[in-house]
């Protein structure tokens, strides 16, 4: 069998991870595992790195049992060419003491300029971004890739649930992928855990778990990501790497999962012209549909904070005049 025939199979022939750090690299050796297209290129600013880790990574290939070809280039876009997904992980993560709202002057500029570069060779991509504070990197590739809303959207729901269903099966001493868990509001500590909409195989968990002890649940979830900072001295790849991987295996496969995703919204949840984490329907058209639940009078009143402290880090962007 020739090279060419058994590479054929794949759906999409090539996935571009801008920024080969902690998160993008996770995030390429995720889609290489799950074999999600023919290409998978990793670009970072720095000389070598992509180039390097795309190289250990395909060197994995035949110990993984993935085709998925790795490659990695510093700063050549005419290499992404023709992706079907772009994953904007570039930027700088946070550190002790940092909020993600601090890294918003240097990050904006660079979710600026890595979107209108990827967006010149690949005119049709899907864009999801990782970089922080994600809500509003999200709204400022938006504004850079000028394409539709639905087609440039970012990750935090997945991995924020993530975070809330591993705190929840350790709780409950039962199996993470038994339990079901949506999320709303901003990447960040007004984001909104759903107990109501919250379940362990069916059972909700309202009936298994106390208020107390889903409060403190609740709180470790919205602090999950600084508590790993305060470990580890940076922010945390493996679980967002692969949440970011996740998203990009429900376009490619046309999978129509729901997700919590950061959306663009134009009226839902009565609020306009925002990224923010909703639910969504996720397919080969990016964010196909947002699901508007029937929020309770506290749920919609902590979504609406949420929104309001994105708005105020929007308010910062502004001011930065870059679009
Ligand atoms: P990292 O420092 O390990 O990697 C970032 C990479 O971006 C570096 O290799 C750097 O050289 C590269 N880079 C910087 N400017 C670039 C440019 N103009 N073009 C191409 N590459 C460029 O950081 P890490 O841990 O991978 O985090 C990346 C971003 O993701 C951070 O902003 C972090 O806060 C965010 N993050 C977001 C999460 C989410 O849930 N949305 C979760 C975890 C991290
Ligand atoms: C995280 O939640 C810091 O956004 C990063 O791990």
């Amino acid at each position: 069998m020739t090279k060419k025939k058994k590479l054929k199979g794949f759906i999409m022939k090539k996935i571009t991870v801008i920024g080969a750090g902690n998160v993008g690299a996770t995030c390429a050796n995720v889609i290489a595992h799950k074999d999600l297209a023919r290409e998978v290129v990793l670009v970072d600013i720095k000389e070598g790195v992509a180039e390097g880790k795309a190289l250990d990574i395909w060197q994995t290939s035949s110990i993984n049992n993935f085709s998925t070809r790795v490659t990695g280039v510093t700063n050549d876009y005419l290499k992404t060419k023709g992706s079907g997904v772009i994953v904007i992980t570039s930027g700088i993560p946070r550190k002790p003491g940092m909020s993600r709202d601090d890294l918003i002057k240097t990050n904006a500029s660079i979710v600026k300029e890595v979107t209108e570069k990827s967006i010149r060779y690949s005119p049709d991509a899907i864009i999801i971004i990782v970089s922080n504070p994600l809500d509003v990197m999200t709204y400022a590739a938006y504004k850079a890739a000028n394409k539709i809303s639905k087609k440039v959207f970012g990750m935090a729901g997945i991995l924020d649930t993530g975070r809330y269903r591993a705190f929840l099966a350790n709780a409950l001493d039962v199996s993470p992928k038994d339990i079901h868990a949506m999320l709303m509001g901003g990447h960040g500590d007004s984001m909104v855990p759903l107990r109501r909409y919250t379940s362990v195989a069916g059972i909700p968990i309202t009936e298994l778990l106390n208020d107390e002890e889903l409060d403190a649940i609740d709180e470790r979830t919205k602090k999950g990501g600084g508590e790993l900072v305060n470990l580890m001295g940076t922010s945390a790849w493996y679980a967002p790497g692969a949440a970011a991987a996740q998203m990009v295996e429900a376009i490619v496969d046309d999978q129509k999962r729901i997700y919590p995703v950061c959306a663009y919204l134009n009226g839902e949840y009565g609020l306009k012209d925002i990224y923010m984490g909703v639910p969504v329907i996720l397919g080969k058209e990016g964010v196909e549909e947002v699901i508007e639940l029937k929020l309770n009078t506290r749920e919609k009143e902590m979504v609406k904070e949420s929104a309001k402290s994105i708005k105020e880090v929007i308010g910062v962007l502004d001011k930065m005049k870059l679009f």
